[in-house]
């Protein structure tokens, strides 16, 4: 039975969209569609349009619409977005059109935000707001950012880490990478096919991250055997990978993180500094799952990185309270 809800925060993700009231998460799906080619007409969506990745004959395409946060495939990302509004709102759509807030990365040009504000109009929405990510964020999990002081969180995504210092319910400063969850896919399937000669896809190299993969070596170790593809006689072949080794394919991605965090800590004032040493750096996004991580960047920073409850669902839980508190945030609310 679909939900009432007029008021929706939407976290438009480079891989999972979610959208949340400010009682509960409503959708939790990848970011994903399934089109026939020759009338953009949209067949399937979400996990299912996933599973069907890589297994469809030529008249259908499965698209990721978003890339690197940012709008690749307006259309079908308008269509994608009035799948989401449809499946939450009650039958009549037409006579209770929702208020959306959408989320969009730190840094998107004035296009590419226009480009998300006019896909929510599009897809049905009476109002649409935008807000940062790492706004957003901050709000759903929490972080007392209405005050003077300073907070920092990083958001590590699929396709983008975002970090960011906070204060008076505002970004003060702030970095955007693109180096995130799908790079360190590639760097792990960039180090099965130098080490072994053998050619891995990324939902492999995902599942090595996922199931054995550490930010830090000399840990617990597991392995996992997975199959590739000679890279010489294009013949099936396993490899066994261990903790350490995925550990170290990661090196380079996560330097990068830390770089990207270090770019921002430079242009950050110095009496919001002592406040984010004391009270540490929130990292949220499916990529801090990754073992080890708070350890690795508390290390890297000289600054204690935490976890919190809630990575995946923090942004959108957070966009649906700012849709909420919209008066108060007015003025640091993305403009389109
Ligand atoms: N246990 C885990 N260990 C490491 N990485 C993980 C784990 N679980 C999920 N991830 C990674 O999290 C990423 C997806 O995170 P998330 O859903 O926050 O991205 P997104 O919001 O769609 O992207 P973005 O915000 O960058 O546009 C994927 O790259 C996925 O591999
Ligand atoms: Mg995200």
């Amino acid at each position: 039975m679909p939900l009432f809800s007029r008021e929706l925060g939407i976290d438009l993700g480079t891989l999972n969209t979610i959208v949340a009231d400010t009682r509960q998460i409503l959708v939790q799906e990848p970011t994903v569609v399934a089109i026939v080619v020759e009338e953009l007409k949209m067949v399937e969506w979400g996990t299912v349009a996933r599973d069907m990745m890589g297994r469809v004959p030529e008249s259908i395409e499965v698209i990721r619409p978003l890339q690197n946060g940012v709008i690749a495939e307006y259309e079908i990302t308008e269509k994608l977005l009035k799948e989401l509004i449809r499946k939450v709102s009650p039958p009549m759509l037409f006579l209770n059109r929702p208020k959306i807030m959408l989320t969009m990365p730190y840094g998107v040009t004035s296009v590419e935000s226009r480009a998300v504000h006019e896909a929510g109009l599009g897809a049905g929405a009476s109002e649409v707001y935008l807000i940062h990510q790492p706004l957003a964020a901050a709000l759903g999990v929490d972080l007392p950012i209405n005050t003077p002081s300073g907070n920092m969180i990083i958001c590590l995504g699929g396709g983008t880490t975002q970090a960011a210092v906070l204060a008076m319910n505002g970004i003060v400063c702030a970095e955007t990478s693109h180096t995130a969850g799908l790079k360190m896919d590639d760097a792990i399937a960039a180090y099965v096919r130098k080490k072994y000669g053998l050619i891995i896809g990324q939902p492999t190299a995902e599942q090595l991250k996922i199931k054995i993969g550490s930010a830090i070596p000399g840990g617990e170790q597991q392995s996992l055997e997975v199959q590739g593809q000679d890279q010489v006689n294009g013949l099936p072949r396993p490899a066994t990978l261990t903790t350490d080794e995925i550990a170290d394919a990661l090196e380079d991605p996560l330097n990068e993180v830390v770089n990207t965090v270090k770019r921002v800590l430079e242009k950050t004032p110095p009496e919001l500094i002592a406040d984010i040493i004391d009270r540490g750096v929130a990292i949220v996004g499916g990529s801090s799952m990754l073992r080890g991580i708070d350890k690795y960047l508390t290390r890297a920073l000289g600054i204690p990185a935490y976890l919190v409850d809630n990575p995946i669902t923090c942004t959108a839980e957070g966009a649906a309270k700012a849709l909420a508190m919209r008066a108060v945030l007015r003025r640091s609310l993305a403009s389109s």
